[in-house]
Formats: C-alpha cells, sequence, structure tokens
C-alpha cells in the first residue's frame, strides 16, 4: 500500500477552511461533468465544524445528493445520531432538496435489513446492478483513536463484507450501519480528516504501513484517498 496522501495543518480550524474550499471544489466539478454532486458524510466531532461553515456557501445546492458513510442505530432526534448532528448544523440551513438527502434508516428492528435497505436505495440512486459499486464523487471519513474508520471497527465481521454496499458495524455491542470497504473504496475522491493527537499512534501504523489492517481498520481504505491531519494527530507521523 502506497504511503498515504497527506497534507498538515496547524489546528482544525485550518484544516476545516481547507476541507471547505476542497468539498466545494469537488461539487463544482461534479456538477460541471455529471450535473449533480454526491457525497456521504462522516459523524463524529472533527466534520462539525466543516458542516457549520458550509452554511452560506456559494454552490448550487439543488444539484446535492447527501448521504452518510455510517450511522449509530438511533432514531434521528437522538444526540448520539450522525445525520442529527449535520442536519442541526447545516442542512437544516441550506436549500438542498429534502429528497436528496438520506439519513440512513434506523427504525428497523433488525439492522441488517436497514442496511439492505440503504443499499437499495444506492443501488436505485446510482443506477448499479447487483455485484457492482457505485461511485460517490466524495466520501468524507474520520478516523478513531483504534484506527476504526466509518462504523468499520477493529477485528469485527464488518471489515470482511465485500459482496454488499452497506452492512452493520459493531461497537462495544451496539449495532451501527456503514459502508463496506469495497464501497469506500470505489469513491472518485475520499477525504479523511483526522484532528487531536489521540490518533497519533493510529497514523503512525496507517502511514507507515505497519500493523495488521484489521486492528487499524482505516489500512483498508486504498482508494483514492487525501488525508487533511492537524499537527496535533499528525506531529512526529506526518510532515508536509
Ligand atoms: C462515528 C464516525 C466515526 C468517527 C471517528 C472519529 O460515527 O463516530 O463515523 O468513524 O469518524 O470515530 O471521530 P472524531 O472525529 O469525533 O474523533
Amino acid at each position: 500500500m502506497a504511503t498515504p496522501n497527506g497534507r498538515v495543518f496547524p489546528n482544525l480550524a485550518a484544516l476545516t477552511t481547507a476541507a471547505k474550499q476542497f468539498v466545494l471544489e469537488q461539487a463544482r466539478g461534479a456538477i460541471a461533468q455529471r450535473g449533480r454532486f454526491t457525497i456521504a458524510l462522516a459523524g463524529g466531532n472533527t466534520p462539525k465544524p466543516l458542516y457549520e461553515s458550509l452554511v452560506g456557501a456559494d454552490t448550487p445546492w439543488l444539484q446535492w445528493h447527501v448521504f452518510w458513510s455510517d450511522e449509530r442505530y438511533v432514531p434521528l432526534d437522538h444526540p448520539d445520531s450522525n445525520a442529527g448532528m449535520a442536519f442541526r448544523a447545516w442542512l437544516h440551513h441550506v436549500p438542498i432538496p429534502r429528497n436528496q438527502i438520506h439519513p440512513m434508516p434506523t427504525a428497523d428492528a433488525d439492522p441488517q435489513t436497514a442496511a439492505d435497505r440503504y443499499g437499495q436505495l444506492l443501488r436505485q440512486t446510482f443506477g448499479t446492478p447487483e455485484g457492482e459499486f457505485p461511485s460517490f464523487d466524495l466520501i468524507l471519513l474520520g478516523m478513531g483513536p483504534d484506527g476504526h474508520t466509518a462504523s468499520l471497527f477493529p477485528q469485527t465481521t464488518a471489515l470482511t463484507v465485500s459482496d454488499r454496499l452497506i452492512t452493520v458495524g459493531n461497537k462495544d455491542g451496539q449495532p451501527r450501519l456503514t459502508f463496506t470497504v469495497p464501497l469506500i473504496n470505489h469513491a472518485r475522491q475520499i477525504l479523511f480528516l483526522v484532528s487531536g493527537a489521540n490518533k497519533r499512534t493510529a497514523l503512525r501504523h496507517i502511514f507507515s504501513g505497519t500493523g495488521d489492517p484489521s486492528l487499524y481498520p482505516a489500512r483498508l481504505i486504498t482508494g483514492n484517498a487525501l488525508w487533511f491531519l492537524d499537527e496535533a494527530a499528525a506531529e512526529g507521523v506526518v510532515e508536509n
């Protein structure tokens, strides 16, 4: 695996400014070439200032189609909901048509049923036949201190799922819905947003190509990925 492509920023604010510009440029190019922009959002804390910064951005919102790369298995109004966070920070404040914003379904009693339903939604949206994977214009991802990304956690069965678009992740016994590794790797562009000193150890394994990928799942993301890191996370690991 080639050394990941990383850019280091002095702090989260600078990382967020660069990420905003990158996302809007990706949107401009996708809309110019294909008439729409398909983006999958990351959850967690790091991307929240990016979402807040997009409010008021000058972009053709009517051509944006928004999805999530993972979700906790909670209702949209639950404080832990990734989609709920993005709606409060951004999506309630921009004119993207609501039928073009697709939170993962978390009301089914059976998470695998919900995962399959979201997978079918993606196939319908992209016109992707069974056995093939759609290509998002942009997938945003974070990374946890343990090297997980989306809801692909270390030493879980979700890491090896290769015949589905969406699968059920597991964190401490709690189900999550997540993009699979092959779906992520099929994206035209992947952007990791990683901030904080607690990410340093995992980043070291990922950027040096050491350590079992099942222990550092972000190593499994071998697609067209760019990593935006703040200095706290990158110190001693990645030089600009
Ligand atoms: C989630 C995310 C998860 C997140 C990482 C990093 O549902 O929590 O998808 O993969 O991106 O845990 O989280 P922070 O950005 O909060 O460090």
